[in-house]
């Protein structure tokens, strides 16, 4: 039983395909900075799929060389970088403490087209971090204080219970912004943008940073 589970499963996974139809990228289109090409697809996306445009994988790498990935919310981006907020002591702060290189990944389904940005994580300023906080639901604002990200928990239950302490403590008050959260800024130095065509014959922008700030674009091979 067991072994014919595992073979329907087999055939299954190599049967599901897509086929990418998407309208093709040229040259032509692809800009000469990559944040004009990157606004264009994220607004068409945004029209689509408003609730999903901003999910992206952010991967870093441990100080043992270990790679990690996790999904978290694009919540700003211009031509100084992508900029996303978290904990400043979790997994990720961690290993972005050690080594600040980062990949991030997008994937808009309805277009075929996945994003691949390669970079450098800053931390943006407390005013920024301040400002954005701010514009948070309560509920999130609370639970930025109540929640250790990434640390062992013994029961939800004590999450819960330090939740309605720190909600009695507020209230009636403004939140405050806690020290340990705010956002990340990462500063590409690669942008490749990649629109699935027919064929598996797709078409790879590389857009990569040089010294005098400008971007240099190859087409790659799919
Ligand atoms: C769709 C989605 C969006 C998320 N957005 C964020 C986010 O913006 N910031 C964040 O810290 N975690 C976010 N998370 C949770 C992260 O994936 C992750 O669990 C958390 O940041 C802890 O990661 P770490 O232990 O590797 O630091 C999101 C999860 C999902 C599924």
């Amino acid at each position: 039983m067991k072994f014919i589970k595992k073979l329907i499963l087999r055939t299954l996974l190599r049967s599901i395909g897509k086929t990418y139809d998407g309208t093709g990228l040229s040259q032509k289109d692809a800009y000469n900075t990559p944040i004009l090409l990157f606004s264009e697809w994220f607004r068409q996306s945004l029209k689509e799929t408003p609730d999903q445009v901003n999910i992206m994988t952010v991967s870093t790498v441990s100080e043992d060389g270990s790679p990690s990935s996790r999904l978290v919310l694009l919540k700003h981006f211009d031509e100084n970088g992508f900029v996303f907020y978290t904990n400043y002591n979790s997994r990720k702060a961690r290993e972005l403490s050690s080594n600040p290189k980062v990949s991030l990944n997008f994937w808009w389904e309805q277009f075929f087209r996945q994003v691949r940005i390669e970079g450098s994580a800053v931390k943006v300023s407390e005013k920024e971090s301040d400002d954005y906080f701010q514009t948070r639901d309560r509920g999130s604002q609370l639970g930025a204080w109540a929640s250790a990200q990434s640390q062992v928990i013994e029961s939800r239950d004590i999450l819960e219970k330090k939740v309605a302490a720190i909600e009695k403590k507020y209230e009636g008050t403004e939140i405050r912004r806690p020290p340990h959260w705010g956002g990340y800024r990462i500063v590409p130095e690669k942008i490749e943008f990649w629109q699935g065509r027919l064929n598996r014959l797709h078409d790879r922008f590389l857009y990569t940073k040089k010294e005098d700030g400008s971007w240099q674009k190859d087409r790659l091979s799919p």
